[in-house]
């Protein structure tokens, strides 16, 4: 190469140090860290694997589709997040707990702000005539085993035909949540119906993607919670039910053995189902949540995640 003549880049290697090199000067330190990281390994990635020119048009393709299907009541790219289990990793990162304080997993796409706040006892599945009576109960506690009082359950679930309210005919109005709060011994009560397994939304690419990877798109039952107190780390989990087949095999990788919980039939109610008008077979089940005590900013990050998540739909 001639003296001062400019180096084009001629190598795959030569591109990625190109392209790295154009970032480098990123003002922000967390950005720039994030900013060659990606290219690098994005680039690598496409060596590894010898992207051709219509897999590379087929994945814009994908990601186009994806965000046509976004929308108030569907968010594709948390799917696709969810379902590659890169919303489990970030969860792990993002929340390691002492030993004891109750773990943490996927929030989803069917988070919905404005849960009705409801009393001990109240019944979140008010419209459900199907499913079979459910109450769930435990205690708020901190690491130390005391009550936390007040602790706010923010709870949601499907109805018993495996649908989210925004999935199904009604879907503006609210169904299957509730907002609870812990009495004075950290005790709280929750009226449902026995939670049921069900399919992620597999009619958009993520389904497109299970199916052609051999994978199926089932969740075991569970039922979602945020919990949040003062002086507390909020956390957003769920409570599985033992018996599921999917436990092994959860669509989006969000299982962990301490949030399994034993759901027991009565075929007649007990006395407290009996107090709450429960007349035929109820399940119970018992979960106590454990919290641990405030760090800087994590009761902000679950309330943004909540905002950010309902700002996508504009809901
Ligand atoms: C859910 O449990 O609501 C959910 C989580 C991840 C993807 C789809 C649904
Ligand atoms: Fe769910």
């Amino acid at each position: 190469m001639p003296d001062g003549q400019l180096r084009r880049s001629t190598t795959e290697d030569d591109i990625t140090a190109s392209v790295l090199a154009r970032f480098a000067a990123t003002p922000d330190p967390r950005l720039r860290r994030i900013m060659l990281a990606l290219i690098k390994h994005l680039h690598e990635f496409v060596n590894e694997v010898e992207l051709t020119e219509t897999e590379w048009f087929q994945a814009i393709e994908i990601l186009t589709e994806a965000g046509k299907m976004c929308s108030d009541k569907r968010q594709e790219f948390i799917l696709f997040s969810d379902s590659l289990g890169v919303s489990m990793v970030v969860d792990l990162i993002g929340h390691r707990k002492p030993e004891g304080a109750t773990e943490s997993t996927v929030f989803g796409p069917f988070h919905r702000l404005g849960a009705p706040e409801m009393p001990p006892g109240g019944n979140i599945a008010h419209r459900d005539s199907t499913g079979i009576p459910t109450l769930v109960s435990g205690r708020v506690l901190d690491l130390q085993g005391k009550p936390i009082a007040n602790a706010e359950l923010d709870v949601w679930q499907t109805q018993s035909n495996g649908l989210y309210d925004a999935q199904d005919s009604t879907p503006n109005e609210l169904h299957m949540r509730g907002k609870f709060h812990s009495d004075s011994d950290g005790r709280y009560l929750i009226r449902t119906v026995l939670p049921v397994n069900y399919p992620i939304p597999s009619d958009g690419p993520v389904g497109a993607m299970l199916k052609a990877t051999g994978r199926h798109p089932w969740r075991p039952a569970h039922i979602h919670f945020v919990l949040t107190a003062v002086g507390f780390d909020s956390v957003t989990t769920h409570i599985f039910d033992r018996t599921d087949p999917y436990l092994e095999s959860d669509a989006v990788f969000a299982v962990k053995d301490s949030l399994i919980c034993d759901f027991t039939r009565h075929e007649s109610p007990t006395p407290e189902a009996a107090k709450l008008g429960i007349a035929g077979p109820v399940y119970t089940t018992e979960f106590d949540f454990v919290l641990k005590p405030a760090s800087a900013n994590a009761q902000a990050d679950v309330h943004d995640a909540q905002r950010r998540l309902a700002a996508l739909g504009a809901r």
